[in-house]
């Protein structure tokens, strides 16, 4: 892990791609020479300094020759709503690289995401090409998978499901697990979502017998250790702080 700095970053994009949810571009150089996938920034929201408006947001690509790196967020409270009125051209402070990323040492990856789950996941494909990739997207409905289009310039198959059946195959995600491993030799499942999807996404990597790599999305104030509002219990009943030990853990290292 490189060491975490605070980057004064010139935001270059913050514009909505579906209701509520943004992506947010900044120039930030420094940062992204260290950033690795899986990893994740603090978003200083407010000029007045308050860390309860920080906001953890997944890496989710890095442009290294423009210096840019990409956000997505949804706006979930006060700190994110604040964020969707920065416009180009104002500065964020923005802390990091934060966190631990995935193991990259797969020959065959298959990434799986639900949600805003899928925003890291991109900077992981990004990172694994020329290496094949495929993905499994997981969303509410049709106009929530600007995703895929997203994953489309970055994977070689793109798997859809959504909860109404409006885009690809109707249902969860989890449930295209085991029909798109089938007959291939996926040798790592890299899965970032809500807890009861990770939780799933384990046990069916368990019966497929390809080690999983999960990335766990909590509450975080401060990002770096120092506040405790992150912790989760490994399987051997150790408390971690996901902030700093994770956010990426092995699915057998952490209780779901
Ligand atoms: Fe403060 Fe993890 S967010 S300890």
């Amino acid at each position: 892990m490189g060491k975490k700095l605070i980057e004064k970053a010139r935001i270059v994009e913050n514009a909505a791609v579906y209701h509520g949810t943004y992506i947010l571009k900044v120039k930030a150089p420094q940062i992204i020479a260290q950033a690795l996938p899986g990893q994740f920034v603090m978003v200083e929201i407010n000029s007045l300094h308050d860390p309860l408006l920080n906001r953890p947001l997944g890496i989710a690509a890095v442009d290294e020759a423009e210096g840019i790196l990409t956000m997505v967020y949804r706006v979930v409270g006060r700190g994110t709503s604040l964020l969707t009125d920065k416009r180009p051209g104002e500065d964020l402070n923005i802390i990091g690289p934060l966190g631990n990323g995935f193991n990259m040492n797969a020959k065959r990856p298959l990434l799986i995401g639900g949600g805003m789950g899928l925003a890291p996941l991109l900077y992981v494909a990004q990172k694994f090409s020329p290496t094949p990739v495929e993905v499994i997207a997981g969303g509410r409905t049709k106009d929530e998978m600007f995703w895929a289009d997203l994953f489309a310039s970055v994977c070689d198959q793109v798997h859809v499901s959504t909860d109404d059946g409006t885009l690809g195959t109707p249902g969860t995600c989890v449930a295209l697990l085991s029909p798109v491993s089938a007959g291939k030799n996926f040798d790592a499942i890299l899965a970032c979502g809500p807890e009861p999807m990770l939780k799933a996404v384990a046990q069916c990597a368990q019966e497929l017998n390809i080690p999983c790599q999960v990335s766990l999305e909590k509450h975080m104030a401060c990002g770096f250790g120092a506040c405790l509002t992150c912790t989760c219990e490994s399987t051997d009943g150790r408390h971690l702080q996901v902030c700093k030990q994770g956010p990426v853990f092995n699915a057998d290292e952490v209780k779901l």
